[in-house]
């Protein structure tokens, strides 16, 4: 585990997300003991795990969506960790894909994508409608713009959530079972617009099943069992566990 705690998180050139020994309790219950790990900027990482193991938990502390009781979460330099944090600064910073899309339904493609950008960022009205297209055409949906969500599939309805964290030109984006509820056609529409943004330099942590991808995309893979860390590395690990657990988790995922 990398554990150096005399590097500089809020220096340029440090990791984007850093987490150091986060405990996390949801009552008497521990979900996270002693987490730590890095993303570095432009790495893909895939936290894998069984069910319950803490990974919906940990990408929902590094957005502040959960506070933490012990440990240090750095965002780009800011202190998650931190109760007087602003959390505006931070959900710039920070683009969050869930498995349920939460596009608004009285709304086009095109105004939903805009919504953040205008609100938060403070955009004005033409540059955000640029940056919808721009974004759209990023997830191959520019055609779709004008269209209202339950006028599309699952999978558009997933990219144009996308695209919508997209807008608001995150540091990091972290994907939560992003493709969970699709079918397997429309969930490889998915994984390519991710792929895609892999090889554009996105910083990404995602929470996948998709052992395959997770392979193919991620250069860094952390697995975590029983709300720790278990093993860290390339995915090289997965076909070389060091620990019975990932071993097991490896064989029930083919
Ligand atoms: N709001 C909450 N209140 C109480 N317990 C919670 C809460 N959220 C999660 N937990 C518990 O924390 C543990 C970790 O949950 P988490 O959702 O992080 O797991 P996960 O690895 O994402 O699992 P899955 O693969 O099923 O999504 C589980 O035991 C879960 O029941
Ligand atoms: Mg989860």
């Amino acid at each position: 585990m990398d554990n150096n705690t005399s590097a500089n998180p809020a220096g340029s050139h440090g990791p984007i997300v850093s987490l150091r020994r986060v405990r996390k309790n949801f009552g008497s219950l521990r979900v996270l003991d002693d987490v730590s790990f890095e993303i570095a900027p432009g790495q893909v990482a895939s936290l894998i795990g069984r069910s319950g193991s803490g990974k919906s938990t940990a990408l929902r502390c590094i957005d502040r969506l959960e506070t933490v009781q012990d440990g240090e979460i750095f965002v780009d330099g800011l202190p998650v960790h931190d109760p007087a944090l602003e959390l505006r600064s931070l959900r710039l910073r920070v683009g969050m894909v869930f498995q349920s899309y939460n596009l608004f339904p009285h709304l086009t493609i095109e105004q939903n994508i805009m919504l953040a950008p205008c609100k938060v960022r403070r955009i004005e009205k033409a540059a955000a409608r640029d940056l919808a297209h721009h974004v759209l055409a990023q997830v191959g949906l520019l055609d779709k713009r004008a269209s209202y969500p339950e006028q599309m599939s699952g999978g558009q309805q997933q990219r144009a959530a996308i695209a919508r964290s997209l807008a608001m030109q995150p540091k990091v984006m972290l994907f939560d079972e992003v493709t969970s509820a699709l079918d397997p056609e429309l969930t490889g529409e998915v994984l390519k617009v991710i792929e895609g943004l892999a090889a554009d330099g996105m910083t990404m942590l995602m929470v996948t099943h998709e052992m395959g991808f997770a392979r193919r995309v991620s250069n860094k893979i952390v697995f975590m069992h029983k709300g720790r860390v278990w093993e860290e590395g390339t995915p090289a690990i997965l076909t070389n566990p060091q620990t019975e657990e990932l071993s097991q988790f490896v064989k029930s995922e083919l």
